[in-house]
């Protein structure tokens, strides 16, 4: 009797992001990117996120001068006020703050002047353009370690000018850098070509962490959904992620 009833209570494992404990890159702090657009928002996408099993959120903001001029100075008085708010509506989770870094000139000052959010201990989130590589990549990787910091490479597979080139993230895995999948191209959402190099990286080990990367509320949904369906935990759960190890 009690063992049935415990079936229907208890979640099954199949169907939750408990495997992955932590999420490391999204944009869900208010306003400040193209995230999450107020603070009511980014409530809703925690709590969401909670219910699946994430317990820590790294939150991500973009720091892209041209277009996202943010800094410690914009991310962390917002992340005090998110805290604030979970903790009015007695919402138990960890939330920090760290960044997402363009790999450009103003980064290379960042880093130069140790004016950066890490994402824990010595990780450092960067991304590329999607449309151009960065042409000096292994300079900024090499830079990063010389200071200390073990670089993540935010979504390898929606780089598509890597897609024949596996060779490349080889090299950088090499170098010392980690790979960051979107959960988001697992699930499909940019398209085919993206969901089947994610599926590659993660066939040849290349993969170390995922993230959600999420921004609005349709992510939201449609992570949910390939939580929800038992796909994410068919794809990931026997994979040997290290989210928690590396970020808890
Ligand atoms: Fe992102």
């Amino acid at each position: 009797m009690f063992s049935s009833l415990n079936f229907f209570f208890k979640r099954p494992k199949t169907v939750t992001l408990e495997w992955m404990g932590v999420d490391m890159h999204s944009h869900i702090l208010p306003g400040i990117d193209d995230g999450s657009r107020d603070l009511g928002s980014s409530v809703n996408f925690i709590r969401g996120l909670s219910e699946l099993g994430i317990e820590k959120f790294i939150c991500t903001p973009h720091i892209f001068t041209e277009v996202y001029p943010n800094s410690k100075q914009t991310i962390l008085p917002v992340l005090e006020r998110l805290r604030s708010e979970l903790k009015r509506q007695r919402m138990d989770v960890q939330v920090e703050a760290a960044a997402e870094y363009m790999m450009d000139l103003d980064f290379v000052e960042l880093l130069k002047n140790d004016d950066i959010l890490p994402l824990h201990g010595k990780y450092v989130l960067v991304e590329m353009s999607y449309q151009v590589e960065t042409r000096n990549v292994d300079q900024f990787i090499f830079d990063l370690n010389i200071k200390g910091y073990q670089p993540v490479l935010a979504h390898p597979e929606r780089y598509i000018y890597y897609h024949n080139n596996f060779e490349q993230y080889r090299k950088m895995k090499e170098h010392g850098c980690i790979l960051q999948v979107n959960m988001l191209s697992l699930a499909g959402y940019y398209g085919k070509a993206v969901k089947q190099i994610a599926l590659n990286l993660l066939k040849e080990k290349l993969i170390d962490v995922v993230g959600t990367d999420l921004h609005h509320v349709k992510h939201l949904e449609y992570i949910t959904k390939f939580v929800k369906s038992g796909s994410a935990a068919k794809l990931l759960a026997d994979y040997p992620m290290r989210n928690k190890e590396l970020f808890r």
